[in-house]
C-alpha cells in the first residue's frame, strides 16, 4: 500500500506569526507531497520494500538507494515536524521531559546548543533532541533528509524534538537568516507532543 501524505494537524495559519501560513502551505502541499509520491516511486520499484513501515524502510536505509533514503527520510521527518509544534504559547516542558531537560543542563542549554547544531548545519538538514537508551538527551544535526532512526546515522536515538532547517522551511519569512528562524522556532514547539515522544522512548 502506497505512503499518503499525512494532513497537517493544524490550519496552515496556527503557527503564525512565528511560521507564515504561505511557508506551511508550500512546505506541507508541495515539499512534503513531493517526498511522499517519490518515495512511493522507490518502494514500488523495489518489492522487498512491499508492506515495510517506514520505520523498518528507515531501519534498513544503509541497503537502499538515494531515491528511498532522501525521501523516506523526507516523508518521515516531515510528517514528525508538524506533529512537534502547535500554537504558540500553549503548552510547556513537564513531567519526566522537563526533568530529563534539568539534567541536560537547562532549558536555556538545550535550546543554545540545539540552534548552534542547526545553524552549524552546512547546506540542507535537521537539528534533533535525541533520547539514548537510558533516557538521556543528546542534541545532534542530520545532513539532507537523513534522521537518528536510519540504521547508518552516526548519532541514533528516539527523536523528541526536530527542527527542518531547509531554507524552504524559513526562506520566505526569514530570508537568509537561519538563526533568527531557530531561535523563534521555539514559540511553537509542542512540548505536550514532545513529552509523549519522551515518555515512550523511555518505557
Ligand atoms: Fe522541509
Amino acid at each position: 500500500m502506497a505512503f499518503e501524505l499525512p494532513p497537517l494537524p493544524y490550519a496552515y495559519d496556527a503557527l503564525e506569526p512565528t511560521i507564515s501560513k504561505e511557508t506551511m502551505t508550500f512546505h506541507h502541499d508541495k515539499h512534503h507531497a513531493a517526498y511522499t509520491n517519490k518515495l512511493n516511486e522507490g518502494v514500488a520499484a523495489d518489492p522487498k520494500l512491499e508492506g515495510k513501515t517506514i520505520e523498518e524502510i528507515l531501519g534498513m536505509i544503509s541497503s537502499l538507494p538515494p531515491l528511498v533514503r532522501n525521501n523516506g527520510g523526507g516523508f518521515w521527518n516531515h510528517d514528525f515536524f508538524w506533529k512537534i509544534m502547535g500554537p504558540e504559547g500553549t503548552t510547556q516542558p513537564s513531567g519526566k521531559l522537563a526533568e530529563a531537560i534539568d539534567a541536560y543542563g537547562g532549558l536555556d542549554k538545550l535550546k543554545e546548543d540545539f540552534n548552534t547544531k542547526g545553524a552549524g548545519q552546512f547546506g540542507s538538514g535537521w537539528a534533533w533532541v535525541i533520547a539514548d537508551q537510558s533516557g538521556a538527551l543528546k542534541v545532534v544535526s542530520t545532513p539532507n533528509q537523513d534522521n537518528p532512526l536510519m540504521d547508518d546515522a552516526k548519532d541514533k536515538g528516539a527523536p523528541i524534538l526536530g527542527n527542518d532547517v531547509w531554507e524552504h522551511a524559513y526562506y520566505l519569512t526569514y530570508m537568509n537568516d537561519r538563526p533568527g528562524y531557530l531561535k523563534a522556532w521555539w514559540n511553537v514547539v509542542n512540548w505536550d507532543a514532545a513529552g509523549k515522544l519522551y515518555d515512550a522512548a523511555v518505557a
